[in-house]
């Protein structure tokens, strides 16, 4: 591969559209970010199917063939432009078009759905998490073949409308198609950098357990004097399963959750360690101390190494203005775990289910659903990737990659690179406070340029590439 070309293309051209047309490319994304394209909730089918729409058209556009192929759910997006041959390395891009509700919204300074550029920031639901990086790639490719007439790779673009809901119907379209996604490595940008100004790949992601956990009591809402006492209380009786899941150490108390981990070794540790970390900056970026959890373990080592028990919700009795002296006849919460290597959310399942039956006190009844899932993955890369990826970036931020972890999840990782085969290269270009998921969303104006530049010399190197792993 690659091996027997001489590198006569040159970036100029490249370059040079990215330069020509990067106030469209900032109106382009605005365009894509105005659509509410919220995964999680039935009413913006006819959003996602726009957002899909809208992605297609853009991918032709850039001088890719697209298609668009239903799911059981939101469409999935295929973008392809193959013309590099036989000898060319394939790239398989991954992304995801879908967001996260942008609820609450009095707390949005601009509207999350109305991009606003304030102070060197791309506001909207999105800019960071994943549309706004996903646009990256389609215009580094259309910077190629649009302004140099070449793409030096096979580029294939895989887009999907349901990550955030943990992509139910992804891993049966990669089975199915999965000649047509042959590739030789996966790129995705959809994570951040450890700070602004140091580029970063990661090496790893936690998994995911994501659960409903319901507490049924009596079949009605009860006065909570004339019965309370002798009728179980559900939220307390929530509470009290629900705070025994973790002790004083931040360890999770459930029987087993520790057993499958793996050891990450003392020189991935000092690697870790040894990262342009700044502990008091982070505390500011997120406006919290970061004094919790398993704190024999460095911030970092919890955040990307060790997996923990969260509480994502809470829902029971009354909870409006003043009082009311109600016994709930409910109580309801959402759970999560994240899991590192080798733990499964299968078997986190069994476990929690087995814990939670224990120790549920008598007079209510508990049902447990999980709702989604996804593997934790760690990564090898290997030297050959690791220095095309450096050469590129040295192009546009002179400066080397820190190998990072991080403690998000991308459910789907793990299965392309086992089902394709393939190495992943998580390259992102979001910052530490971005607030993906959270109120005022933003992504750093100058990561458009950066990244479209760091992309458009990946796909270069990655060409000149004789072996990928
Ligand atoms: N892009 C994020 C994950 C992420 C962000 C990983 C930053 C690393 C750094 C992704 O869209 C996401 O939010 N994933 C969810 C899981 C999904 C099943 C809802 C998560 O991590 O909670
Ligand atoms: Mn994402
Ligand atoms: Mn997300």
């Amino acid at each position: 591969m690659g091996h027997s070309r001489i590198n006569l293309s040159c970036m100029r051209p490249t370059e040079k559209y990215i330069r020509d047309n990067l106030e469209n490319f900032k109106d382009e994304i605005c365009e894509f970010l105005r659509i509410p394209s919220i995964s999680t909730s039935p009413e913006h089918l006819q959003e996602m199917r726009k957002a899909s729409d809208w992605l297609k058209s853009k991918m032709e556009d850039s001088g890719l063939e697209a298609e668009i192929y239903e799911t059981p759910g939101n469409p999935v997006v295929l973008g392809k432009s193959l013309k590099a041959g036989d000898s060319a390395p394939t790239v398989l891009v991954y992304g995801h078009y879908d967001v996260q509700p942008p609820e609450p919204l009095d707390l949005w300074i601009s509207p999350p759905f109305e991009p606003e550029i304030r102070d060197g920031r791309l506001y909207a639901r999105g800019a960071s998490d994943d549309k706004g990086q996903l646009y990256l790639h389609l215009k580094a490719a259309e910077a190629f073949l649009k302004g140099a007439d070449n793409l030096p790779v096979n580029l294939i673009v895989l887009a999907e409308g349901e990550e955030e809901v943990g992509s139910p119907n992804l891993l049966p379209f990669i089975e199915k198609h999965s000649e047509q996604l042959a590739c030789d490595i996966v790129v995705i940008s959809d994570t951040g950098m450890l700070a602004p100004g140091i580029p970063s790949v990661l090496c790893s992601l936690r998994g995911l357990a994501y659960f409903d956990v319901e507490v049924k009591g009596p079949s009605s809402d009860l006065h909570s004097g004339i019965y309370g006492g002798p009728v179980v209380n559900p939220a307390l009786a929530l509470a009290h399963i629900l705070a025994g899941l973790q002790d004083s150490k931040g360890k999770v108390t459930i029987e087993g959750f520790y057993d499958d981990l793996l050891d990450w070794g003392p020189q991935v540790k000092k690697q870790i360690n040894d990262l342009p970390f700044n502990q008091q900056e982070l505390e500011e970026f997120i406006d919290a101390d970061l004094c919790g959890g398993e704190t024999e373990f460095s911030i970092l080592e919890r955040l990307w190494t060790r997996p923990t028990c969260e509480i994502n919700g809470l829902n029971s009795g009354y909870t409006g203005d003043g009082a009311k002296t109600v016994l709930p006849s409910r109580a309801q919460a959402k759970v999560s775990f994240r899991l590192v290597p080798d733990q499964t959310p299968q078997r986190i399942d069994e476990l929690f289910r087995k814990h939670v039956d224990k120790v549920t006190p008598r007079g209510v009844e508990v049902t447990i659903k999980q709702l989604h899932g996804g593997m934790p993955w760690r990564a090898q890369l290997s030297d050959q990737l690791t220095n095309a990826v450096n050469s590129a970036l040295k192009k546009i931020f002179n400066k080397r990659a820190v190998v990072a972890g991080d403690g998000g999840s991308i459910p789907i990782v793990r299965d392309l690179e086992n089902l394709l085969d393939s190495p992943v290269l998580l390259l992102g270009f979001s910052y530490p406070g971005c607030n993906l998921h959270a109120p005022n969303e933003w992504f750093p104006v100058e990561s458009i340029e950066n990244g479209i530049r760091t992309i458009a010399h990946l796909y270069q190197e990655i060409s000149l590439m004789d072996e990928i792993c």
